[in-house]
């Protein structure tokens, strides 16, 4: 929220003097889509193009099309060339030092102009990169261009999003600065008494020869300097010279998954009175240790990984995505129990990165989903069928030029997150099947070693017996297990020094999406086939409801230490790879929660085996008209000793999670309309918690529910309102479909609609949505002005609805 302000006085001001500080310049962008001829030339023309707000993704806005060569693996949706432009005002004074350009992410392929002078590329659509304007500046105008060029298609395995779809910043400073990325913060000794906090700090100078002072600054949480560390160094002209300071810490306030306690850095860099730059750095005090026998442990004590993978998009919103919905999906997946995150399958965004810090999150960071090779994956085909698809992908066209800088890049953007604990070097990569792998792995060990030795490099490998025939796991610090849990306990023995993290694993959830059941054993396969076309059902659909492969990888993990964890696939659905399904599904069925973040039942599963607080969760709904006396299948999650179930006042009996090997109990109920309570108990059989499930009437009626009632009015905040449709009690219709429209008054916006359905068409960007069994999700921006936004809920024959939500300043914690 700091940077907006700064946008704010940049737009007021112009660009400051030499602040030192990163001015966002989201703002004011020209854009089109389609390639042009001549537009990085200071005087194109480009009145007719559109004013946009980075960031930006305009794949999002679709629409989806079958023809479309991203397939299903990108969504069905548009990718291309677009090109950007900005003006910049840049005054005298400013020329006078340096100004340089910083792209958070841009997807993909992008080249970059200032005042028509080529500036680079970069193809990978990951990375944050920065370039020196100061060379091509003039005092007045001056004409930055973007061309972005996601063409090449079927260019990856998910939804990418195109465009500049993450923060640009400018950073202007005199000729005596701390460069991008210029301190690396390390604490190799940790107590409660006392740390040694190590800090490199790069200073450059283009300037002539000059005696500066460095002063190191630990500042707390508070806003109080904790220690200092000041040194005279000298700088030679036309260099950039690194300086280290060692310094004791009394007391830290360690980080740590449940006190997330963060330090500041500051560097001052000054010449007698005159100070030359500022530059901050977040960084945290901790330990991280994986043990061969004892798994993971941090600050010495041992804690599970209970982690999610997810990818970068953030559902109706594309990959353009809004500090506040990257805090949601965390939120949501701490809610869960989990305490950790795999970047599936690259270089996550700053912000997100900055989130995982304030609130705890063990972060795994992956570089690459292929080396030199690209993947060939499998699409399946609207009659049901499947074909392999080469991609035209970062892999085959660009990793062997740009491998060693683009994963340098991550590292050294990210190596002072308290929150990463380990590096991914790659993710179910092709070369590790051979020979090839174990030296392109050697060379990455070698290559991240280079600017990172605190941390644990891994590998999301899928052939262990590979790995370990041709010394791919030798040279990791961390053992990588994809989905092969039975192999990491066998190698667990044979490798008795070995260290261990389960880096991919399937999730509890059935290929369905939310709310969706199935369960007729004779003709669900049919069922499933005429509405989700493909021939690996059955194979992927398990007995009585597919739980079985999650809940066996838990058990594999709770009773063998030494595993540290595992990361489930996925926390959230995500955009693209409809695996095992085609068109008209568009987003992936993996998630624990669905492309809007609702929970699915499998959700509820890892809540009951992670957290805590007592409870219970039963499925399906309760709304079978015409299967009256037939049996309904009940499955219930829960964390309580005991359960009974209830329905229309009489028992079917308790069960005890004891008695049985599976983490999930199961009751077979005819079905009768009316009440199903489910009562969790303890051991005493004392009630600790219960569940309601009503059978519902026609729908009657729009509820609405918003994640914040109060916002921030700075132009970014997000309310995601959940709307469901409930009869005339109140109770949530579980099969509703109905059309909901939505008009906002006030200081906010709609900027995306959704509804957890994978094969919905609808545009996110709409006032309106039909809802998916029961539900659907409305997100609204705040439009930077204080004061109320009124939403209100309309559909056919049902009583409307509204919510207020204030923006001001929202009260939000770690
Ligand atoms: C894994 C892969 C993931 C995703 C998943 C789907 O093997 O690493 O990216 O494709 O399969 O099941």
């Amino acid at each position: 929220m700091r940077q907006v302000f700064l946008a704010f006085l940049a737009a007021l001001i112009s660009l400051p003097a030499f602040s030192g500080d990163k001015i966002n310049i989201n703002n004011g962008w020209r854009f089109i889509r389609g390639d042009q001829y001549s537009a990085h030339a200071i005087h194109f023309d480009d009145c007719a193009w559109q004013t946009v707000r980075l960031p930006h993704d305009w794949s999002i806005l679709g629409p989806f099309s079958q023809d479309e060569p991203t397939l299903s693996r990108g969504a069905y949706l548009p990718t291309g060339i677009g090109w950007y432009r900005k003006n910049l005002n840049v005054t005298k004074r400013q020329l006078e030092g340096k100004v340089f350009v910083e792209f958070e992410g841009v997807y993909m392929n992008s080249t970059v102009w200032i005042n028509g002078q080529k500036l680079g590329q970069r193809p990978n659509g990951y990375l944050t990169f920065e370039y020196d304007l100061t060379p091509y500046l003039k005092a007045g105008e001056n004409t930055l261009a973007v061309r972005v060029d996601n063409s090449a298609q079927p260019g990856s395995r998910w939804y990418t999003g195109s465009g500049i779809y993450r923060d640009v910043n400018l950073k202007v400073t005199g000729k005596t600065y701390v460069p991008q990325w210029g301190t690396y913060v390390t604490t190799p000794y940790v107590s409660e008494a006392m740390a040694r906090v190590c800090v490199e700090t790069k200073i450059a100078n283009a300037d002539a020869t000059k005696n500066v002072t460095l002063v190191s600054q630990i500042i707390d949480a508070s806003g109080k300097t904790v220690e200092t560390s000041t040194k005279t160094v000298s700088l030679p002209t036309d260099s950039t010279s690194l300086f280290t300071q060692d310094i004791s810490l009394d007391q830290p306030k360690l980080w740590d998954t449940k006190n997330p306690n963060l330090y500041t850095l500051r560097t001052v860099v000054s010449q007698g009175r005159k100070t030359l730059d500022t530059y901050e750095t977040t960084f945290g005090v901790r330990d991280i240790r994986f043990d061969p026998n004892k798994g993971f442990l941090l600050n010495g004590k041992h804690e599970i990984i209970k982690g999610v993978c997810l990818h970068q998009d953030a559902g109706p919103l594309g990959v353009a995505v809004p500090e506040r919905a990257f805090e949601r999906q965390i939120e949501i997946m701490k809610a869960m129990g989990a305490n950790a995150i795999r970047t599936a399958h690259n270089p996550a965004s700053p912000a997100f990165l900055d989130l995982c810090d304030k609130h705890g999150i063990l972060v795994m960071e992956e570089s690459f989903d292929e080396w030199s090779s690209s993947k060939a994956p499998q699409v399946f085909t609207t009659e049901g069928g499947r074909k392999t698809v080469k991609l035209q992908s970062y892999g085959g066209l660009y990793f062997d030029e740009w491998h060693e800088r683009d994963l340098t890049d991550m590292v050294l953007r990210d190596r002072n997150h308290p929150s990463i604990i380990m590096w991914s070097i790659g993710n179910e990569i092709n070369e590790i099947w051979g020979p090839k792998g174990a030296v392109i792995n050697r060379e990455l060990v070698k290559i991240l070693k280079k600017s990172d030795t605190t941390r644990y490099i891994t590998n999301g490998i899928l052939g262990p017996s590979q790995a370990n025939r041709y010394g791919t796991y030798a040279d990791l610090d961390l053992a990588g297990y994809n989905y092969r849990m039975d192999n990491a306990i066998k190698d667990h023995y044979t490798y008795p020094d070995r260290v261990f993290i389960g880096t991919e694993n399937r999730s509890a959830v059935v290929m369905l999406p939310r709310g969706e059941y199935i369960f007729d054993q004779d003709t669900y396969e049919h069922k499933i086939f005429e509405k989700y076309p493909s021939k690996d059902i059955q194979k992927l659909f398990n007995k009585r409801m597919g739980y079985a492969q999650g809940e066996r990888v838990w058990k594999q993990v709770k009773e063998n230490p030494f595993l540290s964890g595992f990361f489930i696939w996925t926390g959230f659905d995500y955009l693209g790879e409809t695996v095992p399904y085609s068109w008209p599904s568009r987003s992936s069925y993996f998630g624990a929660v669905d492309l809007v973040g609702l929970p699915k039942d499998g959700y509820h599963f890892y809540r009951a085996q992670w957290k805590d607080e007592p409870m219970v969760h039963a499925f399906p709904h309760w709304n079978w008209e015409g299967k009256e006396g037939e049996i309904i299948p009940l499955t219930c999650f829960t964390n309580c000793d005991v359960v009974e179930v209830i329905v229309n006042g009489k028992s079917y009996g308790e069960k005890a999670t004891r008695s049985t090997m599976d983490l999930h109990l199961n009751w077979d109920i005819p079905y009768t309309p009316g009440e199903l309570k489910i009562i969790g108990k303890n051991k005493k059989g004392e009630k600790l918690t219960e569940q309601i499930i009503c059978t519902a009437s026609a729908p009657s009626q729009i509820a609405l529910e918003a994640d914040q009632t109060v916002i921030d009015a700075d132009g970014q905040d997000l309310s995601y309102v959940t709307v469901s449709i409930c009869d005339k009690d109140g109770n949530l219709v579980p099969t509703a479909s109905d059309e909901i429209n939505f008009t906002v008054k006030g200081q906010g916006k709609i900027i995306g609609v959704g509804n957890g359905d994978p094969t919905d068409h609808g545009s996110f960007q709409a006032n309106n949505r039909k809802a998916f069994n029961g539900y659907a999700m409305v997100i609204i921006q705040s439009d930077g002005k204080t004061g109320s936004i009124k939403l209100k809920a309309t559909g056919k024959g049902l009583k409307s609805s509204e919510i207020i939500i204030q923006a001001g300043k929202a009260k939000r914690g770690a």
